[in-house]
């Protein structure tokens, strides 16, 4: 059981077409139900369904959050890209930024600490993804791989207030396995007091994400340090994305 002001973001992946936005009624009448419960609920679809999902959720208290954006902050010549400029426009005011799938692909610590300024110009709130893979868990090398994550991705950052830190371990995304509660409520703790202590701020949001679905939820709530989930199969079905928020506060 919590008390505590918690996250609940569902990151659709390449996932939803034009009939997905009908699956926001449930959770738009459990939203509005629920007024003054103590969580945030944010979609983060494809950039294609942004503004549709945006427009359907315009009276809600439910946010909008791109999944990415380019480096550069307005316009330009980037075929086939999107910028923070542009997501802001349609409504959002969120963006993953460094999720390990796009890790995987081209966005070094670099690029993505480019992305996070550029996110934080055109004043969204940024989700930054950090997270090891198995081999270098099984190395011990976690601590250190997720400190050089924060250090290079939130270099030259001033203000922290508009960031918010998702730690998912790269092996338990989309696997159905999560870490033991107690190594990750220690991992947790390493990476608030590490940023606390870094970046000399009094506290951070740090969420989980990795196989969150129905069940797990029970033991990972336990996790005090915990802000919220970013959720990605399990939040596609609004059922269980209710029934995960509604288990966190029982
Ligand atoms: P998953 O994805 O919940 O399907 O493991 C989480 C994520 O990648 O953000």
């Amino acid at each position: 059981m919590t008390n505590k002001y918690m996250y609940f973001i569902a990151n659709w992946k390449m996932y939803g077409d034009l009939k997905s936005v009908n699956t926001l009624d449930k959770v738009i009448k459990f939203s509005k139900s629920n007024k003054n419960n103590k969580f945030k609920l944010i979609y983060c679809p494809p950039y294609t369904l942004l503004s549709l999902f945006s427009s359907k959720l315009k009276k809600t208290n439910i946010n909008i959050g791109a999944q990415n954006c380019h480096v550069n902050d307005g316009y330009g010549a980037f075929t086939g890209s999107v910028s923070s400029k542009m997501i802001k426009n349609v409504g959002a005011n969120h963006v993953i930024i460094g999720h390990s799938e796009n890790r995987a692909q081209d966005d070094t610590n670099l690029i993505i600490n480019r992305k996070i300024k550029a996110a934080l110009m055109n004043k969204l709130r940024i989700i930054f993804c950090i997270g090891e893979t198995l081999m270098e868990r099984k190395r011990k090398k976690t601590k250190k791989i997720l400190s050089n994550q924060i250090t290079q991705g939130l270099k030259g950052v001033k203000n922290l207030s508009n960031i918010i830190i998702a730690y998912e371990p790269i092996w338990s995304i989309g696997t159905g396995k999560i870490p033991k509660i107690n190594s990750l409520s220690k991992d947790i703790n390493y990476i608030k007091t590490f940023v606390q202590v870094k970046f000399k701020i009094k506290t951070v949001k740090v969420l989980y994400g990795g196989s969150v679905n129905t069940k797990n939820i029970n033991e990972l709530k336990e996790i005090s340090l915990l802000d919220g989930f970013l959720i990605g199969g399990a939040s596609q079905n609004p059922k269980n994305f209710i029934d995960i928020v509604k288990k966190t506060f029982i």
